[in-house]
């Protein structure tokens, strides 16, 4: 199917941000939309728009400012658009803009990682499938990806029993990152509680997954690396998708020795005495350690160690997916799902994870031509 895309607007909120940027790029490569790129400076969005006109042919952008934590704004906004595209990072507002995008009778999609947002589009899912709307909420690589690899990981087994899916982020953070971003980072670090699926039941690790750990080889490049478990709502479902699987989670690789092992520690003690007050001054400190003790070479890899039986025999495989660009590594998979919602094949009414939505075979071979390097690994004869 190809997509609809002609005479239709999309507004990207955070769309001169490094990932919303990259978004916007990718759908005038892959799509006929018009854009407007938004976010609180009007100049920034502008200067944005005339960059990538200068790219694309059709003069097809335009910059808009637009506060995402006012109403007003966003009503004005979304007159103009037919989807709304959050890549800012403006969790704490997303009813003000969920509430808006139905009233304004357009879809959505969002693409950050917050605990907190997830429970908000979960109360408003009956508003939602109700006013006929697709939101498509936890897109891009983490939220986004997880789910969507073990459900492409489950159609080479009969039977499913491990799942378990690490990444290793070594970005170069040495890019400006706005401080909205940087403090919204810091805010989930508050509630931090990991959640693993252990022997057939979802367990909480103690001590934050410190004792947890667990040690995956992300290839020469990256090698062998120590992964803590993080929540990731795409995952609670697994068990429910595969029922005979016994061990399943999310584990994220650690940014550097320095915020590791002496940052860190200082930012959960620090916001467990001062939850308000400190997320701004460990959120600088985290983000300066992580733009000082980074070094090249630097990627995002994110792979899946599957086993289980394939017609009676034991088998076990690998996938894994990398690309130099962490933001890239962001936006790509985003484009992909968009890709299938646009040409309508999983467009449809109500509030749904990306990882859940997408038919994940034309999703890797998607973020494949786009770049996105994708490896298969038999692990059960060792041949690729
Ligand atoms: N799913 C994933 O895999 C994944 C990966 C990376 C990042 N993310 C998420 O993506 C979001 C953006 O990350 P990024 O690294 O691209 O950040 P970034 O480069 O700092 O961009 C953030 C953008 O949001 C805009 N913004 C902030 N507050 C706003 C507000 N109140 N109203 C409108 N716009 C606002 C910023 O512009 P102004 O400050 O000028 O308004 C900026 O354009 C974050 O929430 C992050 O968690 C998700």
């Amino acid at each position: 199917m190809e997509p609809h895309t002609k005479n239709r607007t999309f507004l990207i909120l955070g769309g001169y941000g490094n990932t919303g940027f990259l978004l916007a790029r990718l759908l005038l490569q892959e799509t006929d939309l018009k854009l407007i790129l938004a976010g609180r400076s009007r100049e920034k969005a502008v200067q944005a728009a005339a960059h990538l006109n200068s790219l694309f042919k059709g003069n097809r952008v335009s910059g808009l400012k637009v506060d995402a934590s006012d109403s007003s704004d966003l009503k004005q906004a979304f007159k103009k658009v037919d989807f709304v595209l959050v890549a800012s990072s403006t969790a704490k507002y997303v009813k003000e803009v969920a509430t808006e995008a139905i009233a304004a009778g357009i879809d959505y999609l969002d693409i950050q990682y917050s605990e907190k947002k997830v429970p908000v589009l979960q109360a408003m899912a009956p508003k939602i499938k109700g006013s006929g709307r697709c939101f498509i909420t936890e897109a891009g690589f983490h939220p986004g990806l997880p789910a969507a690899m073990v459900r492409y990981s489950g159609q080479y087994f009969d039977r499913l029993e491990r799942a378990v899916v690490s990444t290793v982020i070594d970005a170069d953070w040495g890019l400006s990152v706005s401080d909205a971003t940087i403090y919204e980072f810091t805010e989930e670090f508050k509630d931090y509680q990991p959640f693993v699926f252990k022997r057939g039941q979802w367990q909480k690790p103690k001590m934050g997954g410190m004792f947890d750990s667990l040690k995956v080889d992300f290839g020469a490049e990256f090698g062998r690396r120590s992964c803590v478990p993080m929540t990731l709502e795409e995952m609670r479902s697994i068990p429910e998708i595969f029922p005979q699987i016994k061990e399943t989670g999310f584990y994220i690789a650690g940014f550097n020795w320095f915020v590791d092992w002496l940052i860190f520690p200082i930012v959960m003690v620090a916001l467990k005495l001062w939850p308000n007050k400190a997320v701004k001054p460990v959120g600088k400190l985290m983000f300066w350690g992580m733009k000082t003790f980074s070094s090249p070479p630097y990627g995002v890899v994110t792979k899946v160690e599957a086993s289980g039986e394939k017609v009676g025999k034991a088998k076990e495989i690998e996938v894994s997916l990398y690309h130099q660009d962490g933001y890239l590594f962001t936006a790509i998979p985003v484009i992909a799902c968009l890709l299938q919602y646009l040409d309508g094949s999983i467009k449809k009414p109500g509030l749904w994870m990306m990882g859940h939505l997408v038919e994940p075979n034309r999703l890797m071979k998607d973020m494949e031509r786009l770049g996105i390097r994708v490896q298969v690994k038999d692990k059960t004869s060792q041949s690729t």
